[in-house]
């Protein structure tokens, strides 16, 4: 049986529906079971045969996390290692969902699983110790790092420049910082093919789309779809912006783009986020 947790989130949701079309066995929870209690996680494993667990549950705001950063480590560092010695204690595998920002992005080649953390800001720090602290208690897990994820089920990039291309005739958008867009369905598929896997080699792995680009090309190209799909009926000139033109209290990587060999030599595909993104307009903008 999989435990997913954090089933309500961007990936939990999109995870959920995943897992329940492969008519796998799981149960899904969110606040209703905080990871923060030791004690009411142990009570809901018990009896249920849970051999996986999936973390998605975190602390997702990186701009507010530089003011709470006590309360971001607690979500993402405490509650991921709670996790981790309640799965060495019943003998579940666990598998945890984490981020490029455990590394500066100031490389200019991709980010190698093997490369130390770096993280400038709140959230990758405590996304960097809830790593540590998921191997130290469970050293048979098994964490997927990830980047720029869109989707359906949460605050979305895609759908936010929609909805400024449809009301606006120029926006800004940022053309130094390069990575590579991830859609939701595809790392749910990649999870959901390592938790069938009770073999999958323990260990850290990157999963992003294939490919790189800035996000004021993902902007044009989401405007190019857009208009294909009839979604937008006016031109919108998309203006490059420099990260200094456009502030943000955590300093976005300039460079996250994440290797993926590793994870793509244990079988798992990785389609190119040009393709995905296609994917996204025909199946989730239309749902
Ligand atoms: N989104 C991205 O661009 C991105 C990029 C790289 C990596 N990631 C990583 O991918 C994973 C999934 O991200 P996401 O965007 O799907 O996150 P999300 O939408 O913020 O979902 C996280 C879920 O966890 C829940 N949660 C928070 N505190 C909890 C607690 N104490 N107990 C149980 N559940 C709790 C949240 O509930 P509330 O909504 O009520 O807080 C939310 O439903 C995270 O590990 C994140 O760090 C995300």
């Amino acid at each position: 049986m999989i435990w997913l947790t954090g089933n309500k989130g961007m990936l939990g949701t999109e995870l959920s529906l995943l897992l329940k079309a492969k008519n796998l066995s799981f149960v899904g929870t969110d606040r209703d079971v905080d990871i923060l209690d030791a004690v009411a996680l142990e009570n809901f494993a018990d009896g249920k045969g849970i051999t996986t667990i999936i973390n998605c549950a975190a602390y997702t705001a990186v701009d507010k996390a530089e003011d709470e950063e006590a309360l971001a480590l607690r979500l993402n560092a405490e509650g991921p290692g709670n996790i981790a010695r309640l799965g060495a204690h019943i003998g579940a595998r666990v598998i945890h969902v984490s981020t490029d920002y455990v590394f500066s992005g100031n490389g200019t080649k991709p980010c190698l699983e093997s490369d130390p953390v770096s993280p400038t800001g709140a959230y990758g720090r405590t996304k960097a110790e809830g790593e540590r602290r998921v191997f130290s208690a469970a050293p048979d897990s098994i964490i997927i790092r990830t980047a720029w994820l869109y989707g359906k089920h949460g605050p979305n990039f895609v759908a936010t420049m929609i909805k400024l291309m449809a009301a606006k005739d120029e926006i800004g958008v940022v053309a130094d910082q390069r990575g590579s867009p991830t859609w939701a369905y595809d790392l749910s598929c990649a999870i959901a093919d390592i938790a069938v896997r009770p073999d999958f080699p323990a260990g850290i792995y990157h999963y992003t789309g294939d490919g790189e680009t800035t996000w004021y090309d993902f902007a044009q190209e989401i405007q190019r779809l857009g208009r294909v799909h009839g979604l937008l009926d006016h031109d919108c000139r998309v203006r490059p912006l420099s990260t200094d033109q456009y502030p943000t209290k955590t300093r976005r990587p300039a460079y996250s783009v994440l290797s993926k060999d590793k994870i793509k030599s244990q079988g798992i595909p990785i389609p190119h986020w040009e393709f995905s993104l296609q994917a996204f307009f025909q199946k989730d903008l239309y749902l």
